[in-house]
């Protein structure tokens, strides 16, 4: 059965709220997996987080990047998952941890949420959708802002910095000065 006709039929049954929110939801860009614990602090060391920071997770998982940062670094933290399931986790572990006052989840794509706020990015997604992102990084983010990266590069944007933690690389770049 076709994707329409699954909707139609729904929507026939009287679960028209149920079709509706089926055609809303769109397709993760990459699949779920979760950053080892010692890298996630290896990124936030490279990035050097401390309570000034404002860190966001784009496609955020488990929010184990920002509950990490609130917790062991004093910063505050939002994440970004476009999955239900994610940020639900998220907003768990947020409150068993104590770190829901310094960090908040939202629900949506991470290429139409506003990061303007953000000091600190932390990704964990693929080198193509480091490039998709990389205008919107450029024109949303202060000069100085620092982005870290599990994995995957920018293309021909130069790291910074690079490490290898647990035989993976992780990179820092930093928001140039606006010429
Ligand atoms: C490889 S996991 C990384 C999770 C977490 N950042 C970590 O390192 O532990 C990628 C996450 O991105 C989310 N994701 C994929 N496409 C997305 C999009 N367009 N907007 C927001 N989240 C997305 C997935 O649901 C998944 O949770």
């Amino acid at each position: 059965m076709q994707r329409r006709q699954i909707l139609g039929a729904l929507a026939g049954a009287g679960l028209a709220g149920t079709a509706f929110d089926l055609l809303a939801q769109r397709t993760p860009d990459v699949i779920y997996v979760p950053t080892a614990f010692e890298t996630v602090i290896a990124m936030l060391k490279l990035a050097e987080v401390t309570d000034k920071d404002i860190v966001y997770d784009l496609g955020c998982g488990d929010g184990r990047f920002v509950v990490t940062a609130s917790q062991q670094f004093g910063a505050r933290g939002v994440g970004v998952d476009i999955d239900p399931e994610r940020i639900k986790e998220a907003r768990e572990l947020a409150k068993r941890t104590g770190a829901d006052s310094k960090v908040r989840f939202i629900e949506g794509d991470l290429f139409e949420t506003d990061i303007s706020e953000a000091t600190v990015v932390t990704l964990y997604l693929l080198t193509r959708l480091n490039l998709k992102l990389r205008p919107k990084l450029m024109k949303e983010l202060k000069p100085g802002t620092r982005i870290v990266s599990h994995a995957f590069d920018m293309g021909d944007w130069k790291p910074e910095k690079t490490a290898n933690v647990s035989g993976s690389t992780i990179y820092l770049w930093r928001i140039p000065a606006r010429g």
